[in-house]
Formats: C-alpha cells, structure tokens, sequence
C-alpha cells in the first residue's frame, strides 16, 4: 500500500513523505482514548468491519494501545445491525432510524442472535466461507437477513419512484408496531452482546473508566444502557466515532507512538470551518438578500423561538460527527408538541423519529437522570417525569431523549442562547436538529446553509450576526 501511495501522481516531484498504516480497529480505539482525557482506561470498539476485524477490546493507558481480543467479519455486530436496518426497509446509513423505532415498542420473542462466551460471543449464522473481507460481508449480511425472516417473517417491501431532481428516491416505508417490535428485538440484542463487552473489558483491564469507538458506538440507546449499568464509572464515546472519526484516530495514533497526546478531554466537537461575520456579509450581499445585523443575535432568536418559529443556526466552527451540537443546527420551541411535528416535516423526516434537546449544563440533571455530563447527544437517557409536559417535544415514546448539555466553555453562542431563552420563556432547553434536510449531508459553508433554507420552509437563518428571513 506504501507504494501505492508514494507512486501517485500528486506526490511527483515532492520529497517521499514517510507513511506510517494504521489498521482500521486501531484508529477507532486511537479516536475514542486519546480525546477521552483519561490517563487509563477500557477500550471496546465494534463497527462493520476494517481490516477483517470488526469488534476488539483493548486497554489503553498512557500514549499506548494494547489490544486484548478481536473478532472478525463473521461476528460484526455493525452487519447484524445493518442486516436489521435492510430488514425493516431501510438502507445503509439508516440504522439510527431503527434505533428510534426501537425505543417505540417491547421486543418481539425470538431466539438470541448471539451466544455469549467466556472470552467474547458468537453469532448464531451460518457463513459459508466465502473468502475475502467484501465476499464475507455478503454472506454475512445475507446469513442475518435469513436469520430475521425466519424468525420475524417477511422483510418490509420497498418501491422507488423517479424525482425529477433527486432521481430514484423510496417511497415512503408503512411501518406498523410489529416492525416495531421487530427492531426492539435488535436493539435488546445489540444492548446484551454491548454489555457483555464491556463487562469483559472491565475484567480483562481493570479500569472502571471505558470509551467506545466505532459505528455502534453511535448507538445512543445502547451507550445509555451501559452508561446506566453500574459496570463503569465513567464513559466517553468519541463525536465522531464513526469511520468520519479514523483519520484523526489514525493520527493520533502515530502521535501517540512519538509520545504525544492530546492534554485534556474533546469535549466540545466545534473542530471544523468557520466563517467570519465579513465573509458571510459578503456572500449575503451577493446574493442579494435582505439581512439584519445584530450585536444581540440570541435575543433575536429567542422572541422567534417564543413565536413558534424555526429557525437555523449557524455559528463557529463545524461539528466534527453526525450530531449537530449548536454550530450547524435546525432549533426550536421545545415546550410546544407541535414542534416536533413541524421539524420533522421541514426536515423531511419520518413523524415517529424522536428529536433532541441542548440544555444548559447547570440545568442538566433536573430534566434529564443521567450521570453523564452529555457533551454531544450520544447517550438516550430518562427525562424526569415531571419535566416530560414541560418540554413535550424533544421526549421520546419511551420517555427518553438524548441530551446535549452546553456549557460557554464549550460553545459560548449557545450557551449564551439558553440563558436567553430561560430568562424569557422559564426553561433553559431548545429544541437540536442537525442543519440538514432529507438524504443531505449537514451544511459547512455558509452558501450551503442560504441554500438550505431557501430549499426548506424554515422561518429564518441565523447566520454569524446576520437574521435573514423569507
Ligand atoms: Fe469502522
């Protein structure tokens, strides 16, 4: 692969740079540990697959990564995952849409998928060897979706239809509760093999501080389990944990080999552009748009918010991950039911898909039980029961929601908008949602953001110190 590289035509004439491989399992463990600001800790990382490997446990002290246990393709709890996802319609990338149906409804019975062993766990397929990581993928996703339908029956039909300017799109899914309950069924068993790992983990390395890195490691619901479980007394997943996240994880994997890291924990995921006020001026005045400029942008965006309105904010840097944490955001009133309804269809979304609250951190833990200090939304936590009427929008079926707690430290804007909103409407929590639409990656650029909202019916963008309305 070396060669490779160094063979490619953008590097003629340039000095050979040195190229250091860092294997995929590697570079998710690498993200999760050196951003985790913990000097020790446990390592289990679980995604789809790279480099043949797709689940391994690791500890992690220092400026040094020991690998413990690894399991392969065949094992993958990220293709269990996606073969459930493809059960219920859906399509890779869409697998936090099944963990939202989830939370909608008791499992349905079945027989474990997996079998728990002394020393890891084992799926309950049959693979035939197929030989190659792509061939063995294939029979692998191919093995849980005969699984699923012999155990659940018939997989959810799915048509397409032409869009003129999106081309072939699905239709729209019908999704009753026994799909529901089908998906619940994945998720427990997803849940169960996550704490036997993590067990396992605790066991193997003595540490009572964990972090998770790989795709499942977006699973909220299942970080919330392990979070509540007792098993650890600290948790940290990585924003963008994801394979989004392996190039930084590769990197600070051969920083760490030259004895460097990272002093402190990321804990905020504001990593990527920013824009200045001068710029986005710029951009607005040639596209000739009415703006307004205002020194007291959060003010502004609370009396909309108090008006029902829903407005995207864009502010610093991009978040580095799939969340939106108050940098690229869709916000909204989250004490009115009717704003979920409203977000959901601006955004395009499925009306069953729970949305999000960003709270003020010092107000955390009265609307939400966790033991967390929730920096990016990757842990589904229990509202309190008397504040699930206060803010009936950002709480799921299940009573449950996926905080984000801000801090200034950590996002001053923000911070300084939910002290706004609670000094105006008694509640220091909006409504989150990554500023995005339907099958659209979230917007960087301030063009990307004008265009968006043009292309939505949003109420208004708030854009650096700019309020641009329709
Ligand atoms: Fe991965």
């Amino acid at each position: 692969m070396h060669e490779t590289l160094l063979a490619h035509p953008a590097l003629a004439g340039h000095r050979r740079p040195k190229i250091h491989i860092v294997d995929h399992a590697t570079s998710h463990a690498a993200a999760a540990f050196y951003c985790s600001g913990f000097s020790s800790a446990a390592i289990v990382t679980a995604d789809g697959q790279g480099d043949g490997i797709a689940t391994t446990i690791a500890r992690g002290a220092g400026t040094t990564i020991t690998n413990l246990a690894s399991l392969g393709i065949t094992e993958s709890l990220g293709f269990f995952y996606l073969a459930l996802t493809n059960h219920l319609g859906f399509e890779l990338g869409e697998e936090g849409k099944v963990m939202g149906l989830a939370a909608r409804a008791h499992p349905a019975p079945a027989p474990p998928a997996f079998t728990l062993t002394g020393s890891g766990y084992r799926a309950n397929i049959d693979i035939e060897d197929s030989g190659g990581d792509v061939a063995t993928f294939r029979a692998t996703v191919a093995a849980w979706r005969r699984w699923l339908e012999s155990n659940f029956g018939p997989p959810v039909p799915v048509s397409y239809s032409m869009d003129w300017l999106r081309g072939r799109i699905r239709t729209t899914i019908e999704l009753d509760d026994h799909h529901a309950k089908v998906a619940a069924a994945g998720q427990a068993e997803l849940e169960r093999v996550m704490l036997h790992l993590v067990r396992l983990a605790v066991e193997q390395t003595g540490e009572r501080r964990l972090v998770l890195g790989g795709g499942v490691a977006l699973n909220c619901t299942a970080n919330g389990v392990i979070e509540r479980s007792g098993l650890v007394d600290e948790l940290y997943v990585f924003p963008a944990s994801g394979d989004a996240g392996t190039g930084l994880g590769a990197a600070l994997a051969v920083a760490a080999a030259h004895g460097e890291r990272p002093a402190g924990m990321i804990d905020q995921a504001g990593l990527g552009p920013a824009f200045s006020d001068a710029d986005i001026g710029d951009l607005l005045r040639q596209l000739d748009l009415s703006a307004v400029r205002s020194d007291d942008i959060a003010t502004k965006v609370v009396h909309l918010l108090d008006a029902g309105k829903v407005v995207g904010w864009f502010q610093g840097r991009m978040e580095i991950g799939p969340r939106a944490l108050g940098h690229r955001s869709i916000l909204a009133d989250p004490r009115r039911r009717v704003s979920h309804t409203r977000v959901n269809d601006i955004k395009g979304r499925e009306q069953w898909r729970p949305l999000a609250p960003s709270l003020r951190a010092t107000d955390g833990h009265r609307y939400v039980q966790t033991s967390g200090s929730a920096p990016f939304m990757l842990t589904a936590s229990p509202v309190v029961d008397e504040m699930r009427a206060v803010i009936p929008a950002v709480v799921h079926t299940d009573g449950s929601c996926r905080p984000q707690f801000v801090t200034a430290e950590r996002n001053a804007p923000f911070a300084a908008l939910l002290d706004r909103f609670d000094a105006t409407c008694g509640v220091p929590v909006v409504l989150n949602t990554s500023f995005n639409l339907a099958g659209e990656p979230i917007v960087c650029t301030p063009y990307d953001a004008v265009r968006t909202f043009f292309s939505s019916t949003m109420d208004a963008l708030v854009i650096g110190s700019f309020v641009v309305s329709k």
